[in-house]
């Protein structure tokens, strides 16, 4: 899928500001705090209906400003579509092709996106709950739908934890942990089924980015198909004392981990600075990759690219991303690091003040790397 055009009105910093982006490659430059983040970042809402880095929508509105909104014409396998997103005083609203959206996933058909931004060291260093949230955003960038098996699930686990804190009965607790049991499940399977689609990717990209590292996946946690853990309906029941005490959910895919094994050990203890960024950016390619594989070619978004990698790390990113579907959006001070993308397909523009740099057509990257 290709973003052709975005607009963005009362948006962050930017009270106004359009483009047209019909290129693989769509280079945001310009120095810091003038806005290129906030255009990536209204790309992302488009793709997940949520920001990568704020969760009050409020938040997003331009300050002094009533309302945001943001259009973008998205080109993919369901030919041209046109999509608006806005947020003000009544809520948010959704438009696809000027009709309003009742269902979600008819929204997420036409637009979905990969992050990689420099927060995401975390994935590797942080803790189990960010490794939950990446495998789970894969399999949604994957299977819309696995959206509301996700939201159920906690709700229940939010019910459960309700009556935990209450003088519960062993009658109703049984029913929420038949539920919790069956969507817990439900919930294992398709992360599991996401890791298997996600591990032989991951290690080719290893390969490409980091050279002669050895990497695996491996989903940690009960109810996951082929544990020998034992079953998690056998497991909920034998907690339930210690749940009771501690009234708390002790037990369920809430509390899975992804281990991330660098070397044959825990990457997020062993893995250094650099090595955590290569994993984290040969987890997003992998996603690529396993996309790629299902036919399908989500936006790959990088932001920040400046300080993140290394010349040569950068080099091979930018050859394996030529090689993808995807239409890829980047931001960075200095487009000179990106190295040699293919000047044909490349669209640069500077982002000063909130405002993006004039529409000069698709244009080559000069010498200096700069647009002028
Ligand atoms: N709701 C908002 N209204 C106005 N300005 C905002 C809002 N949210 C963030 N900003 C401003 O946007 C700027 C940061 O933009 P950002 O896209 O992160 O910069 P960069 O170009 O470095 O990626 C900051 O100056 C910040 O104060
Ligand atoms: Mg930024």
């Amino acid at each position: 899928m290709r973003v052709t055009s975005l607009a963005v009105e009362g948006w962050r910093n930017l009270s106004r500001a359009s483009l047209t982006s019909d290129a693989r490659f769509v280079v945001l430059h310009g120095e810091n705090a003038q806005g290129k983040t906030n255009l990536l970042e209204a790309v992302f809402m488009m793709a997940s209906l949520r920001s990568f880095r704020e969760s009050r929508p409020r938040r997003l509105i331009q300050h002094g400003s009533k309302s945001a909104g943001i259009e973008l014409e998205v080109v993919g396998l369901s030919g041209k579509r046109k999509m608006r997103w806005s947020y003000g005083p009544s809520g948010r609203k959704l438009f696809l092709d000027d009709g309003p959206v009742s269902r979600l996933q008819e929204w997420f058909g036409p637009i979905r996106a990969i992050l990689f931004c420099p927060e995401h060291a975390a994935i590797v260093r942080g803790g189990p709950d960010e490794r939950r949230r990446f495998i789970d955003r894969a399999r949604f960038t994957a299977a819309p739908a696995y959206l509301d098996l996700v939201r159920s699930y906690q709700r229940v686990v939010r019910q459960k934890a309700m009556l935990l804190r209450g003088p519960a009965r062993d009658v109703e607790l049984d029913v929420w942990d038949q539920r919790l049991v069956d969507l817990g499940m439900r919930l294992a399977q398709q992360r599991q089924q996401m890791v298997d689609e996600l591990r032989e990717p991951f290690k080719q990209m290893i390969k490409e980015i980091a050279g002669n590292e050895t990497v695996d996946l491996q989903l940690r946690g009960v109810g996951i198909p082929g544990s020998s853990r034992g079953s998690l309906a056998e497991i909920v029941a034998r907690s339930r004392a210690e749940e009771r005490r501690q009234k708390r959910v002790l037990v369920g895919p809430h509390r899975d981990d992804l281990a991330i094994l660098l070397n044959g050990r825990l990457a997020r203890n062993y893995a250094s600075q650099g090595q955590a960024r290569s994993i984290v950016l040969a987890l997003k390619l992998a996603e690529l990759l396993a996309a790629r594989h299902r036919n399908d070619a989500p936006l790959f978004l990088l932001d920040d690219l400046t300080s993140e990698l290394d010349a040569r790390r950068m080099r091979r990113l930018v050859g394996v991303l030529s090689q993808m579907q995807s239409q890829v959006w980047i931001t960075t001070t200095d487009p000179a690091h990106l190295g040699p993308l293919p000047p044909s397909e490349c669209l640069l523009r500077r982002v000063v003040g909130g405002t993006v740099g004039s529409e000069a057509g698709t244009r080559q990257r000069g010498t200096d790397g700069a647009e002028e």
